[in-house]
């Protein structure tokens, strides 16, 4: 890191979500509920990167999620890198995954299903992971990567 300048200042303790694609950063920011924190969390968008054109990143001090917690964010930014820091070392590098389950953040496709009828919270089982493809709990219809909404 000697000869390298950091866009926005390192962290002593935390967690760094990189490469996010810069056109989902608000989208992370939003699924993790990250307005509900009040500890310290910087956030850089359409910072340069070689493998993404423009990322965001988004660093959180005194913040170590579940993975559950995070792995739902690979639903919108596969490509998110997770580095937990330990007085200011990068001690562990994450990838995130999808996981089999959906509980929440996505909307169902189907406007008769009873989630966008009743107040009841989605739930999917993932089918697909690869092309996103989730089954709703209850209707049973298909919401995939082209229409999937965050709610
Ligand atoms: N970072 C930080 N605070 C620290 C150490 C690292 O905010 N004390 C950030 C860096 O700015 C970087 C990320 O954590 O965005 C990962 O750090 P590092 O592994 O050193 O960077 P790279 O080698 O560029 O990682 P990658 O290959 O994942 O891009
Ligand atoms: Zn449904």
């Amino acid at each position: 890191m000697k000869d390298k300048q950091l866009s926005v200042s390192a962290i002593r303790e935390g967690t760094v979500i990189d490469h996010i694609p810069a056109s989902v950063l608000f989208k992370v920011v939003s699924i993790l509920n990250l307005d509900k924190l009040d500890t310290m969390i910087t956030i850089g968008n359409s910072l340069g990167s070689k493998k993404l054109g423009k990322k965001g990143i988004i660093k959180l001090s005194e913040v170590f999620f579940q993975d559950n917690d995070i792995n739902k964010i690979a639903l919108v930014a596969p490509s998110a890198k997770l580095n937990i820091i330990r007085n200011y070392e990068v001690v562990e590098k994450r990838v995130v995954a999808i996981p089999d389950v959906i509980v929440d953040i996505v909307k169902c496709v189907n406007p008769k299903c009873i989630t966008n009828n009743e107040e009841v919270s989605t739930k999917f089982d993932v089918v697909s992971k690869s092309e996103v493809k989730l089954k709703c709990h209850y209707c049973e219809k298909i919401t995939n990567q082209d229409n999937i909404e965050i709610i």
